[in-house]
């Protein structure tokens, strides 16, 4: 078991890793007093998941909320259906939620707890990759609404995290490999040693060893939370978490959030970004080929389909967020494991980038 502490004053927490972590009391114990506890999860992790952790949690106040799978279930419906059954149970301020599942259930509940009564205590976890390296440390909370993603939400640190590297060999494995993109994400912009790591790694990896997965969450927990720590409500420099994200999220907005997991379209996305950089002379040649190896090896799609034009990816980049006063924002890298924000790459910059990147027609 390894602890890693995020670092934020009175809202500091401890985040937990370890295999076989949620069905064992002793985990609990430290995080939780007499107060009630509310179990938040949905059908497919209250399946595999809900009863060793309702065993672990025995001779607690517990109840349990279990919603349905999937990412359009991050909306006001069930934030409703949940605060209504806080209220309806007059569940008190020092309630506990408890987030057990990916980075929707842990949005979700985490917006919940920071909502019911101005913010009650919540623990975060995280079953998926992605929500234990990224979605459960930091304190983003959100919903969707039918304008767009997570426009709702809340800062809203958990008390605590506890990630149960076991769980991982339960996902489908698309959704692992989409999550290792993410975990890579934090070689490129933090720590080059850990892109040469990965080069290692790939057969562990690909095996899920147990301390190659246990070292994954840790190492990316540790990066994400020095970046926190810096920049807790993302001010300026917690946008560098963002690499391969502008070029991804088109992706994803342009394929109508159909055809890839948002970790495959990040793997693609910092290849983008990667050559990018190399071209507009950021950046010594080599490494976008490098991403692309390592993560073709681990399985991932590292280059942009035929079908899809870069025209109309750029279009929808003009449209980002992450944008400010119409100025383009775009993550870089000026070396491994050295990320930049720039305004200056031209719009022929980045069509040529998104054109390198992509498989020729036929
Ligand atoms: N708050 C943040 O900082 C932050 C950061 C990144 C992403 N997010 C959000 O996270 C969400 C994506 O999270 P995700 O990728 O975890 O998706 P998810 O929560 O939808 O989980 C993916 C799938 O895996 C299933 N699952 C979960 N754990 C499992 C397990 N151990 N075994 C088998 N199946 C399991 C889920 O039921 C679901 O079908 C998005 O809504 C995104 O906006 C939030």
């Amino acid at each position: 078991m390894r602890t890693i502490e995020i670092p934020l004053g009175e809202r500091a927490y401890p985040v937990v890793v370890g295999e076989g972590l949620l069905a064992d009391p002793a985990t609990w114990a430290p995080h939780l007093g007499k107060a009630p506890v509310v179990v938040v999860t949905n059908d497919t992790v209250a399946d595999l998941y809900l009863q060793p952790v309702l065993d672990a949690l025995a001779g607690h106040d517990v109840d349990t909320f279990v919603m349905p799978d999937g990412e359009t279930e991050k909306n006001w419906d069930n934030w409703r259906a949940l605060i209504g059954q806080l209220a309806d149970r007059h569940a008190p301020r020092d309630t506990t939620l408890v987030a057990l599942g990916g980075g929707v259930v842990g949005d979700l509940c985490g917006f919940a707890a920071a909502t019911w009564m101005r913010g009650i205590r919540f623990i975060q976890v995280p079953t998926t990759l992605l929500a234990q390296v990224d979605a459960s440390v930091g304190g983003k909370t959100a919903i969707n609404i039918p304008q767009g993603k997570n426009l709702v939400g809340a800062f809203h640190q958990p008390a605590a995290v506890l990630a149960d590297t076991a769980t991982l060999r339960t996902l489908p494995p698309r959704e692992y490999r989409a999550g290792l993109a993410e975990v890579l994400k934090y070689g490129a912009i933090c720590d080059a040693g850990f892109i040469d790591w990965f080069e290692a790694n790939i057969d562990a990896l690909r095996a899920m060893d147990a301390s190659a997965l246990a070292e994954i969450v840790e190492r990316s927990v540790r990066y994400k939370a020095a970046v926190v720590a810096e920049d807790e409500q993302e001010q300026g420099v917690r946008a560098i978490l963002n690499f391969g994200h502008t070029f991804g999220h088109a992706l994803e907005t342009h394929t109508g959030y159909t055809r890839f997991l948002h970790g495959e379209a990040i793997a693609i996305g910092m290849v983008v970004a990667a050559t990018l950089s190399e071209a507009r002379g950021l950046l010594q040649p080599g490494l976008a080929q490098r991403l692309a190896d390592i993560q073709s090896a681990l399985g991932l799609a590292v280059s942009i389909p035929a079908d899809i034009e870069p025209a109309d990816l750029l279009e929808h980049m003009r449209l980002d967020k992450k944008n400010l006063a119409g100025r383009r924002r775009l993550v870089l890298l000026s070396a491994p494991g050295n990320a930049i924000i720039d305004e200056d790459s031209r719009d022929d910059e980045i069509l040529a980038a998104l054109t390198a990147c992509r498989d020729h027609p036929e």
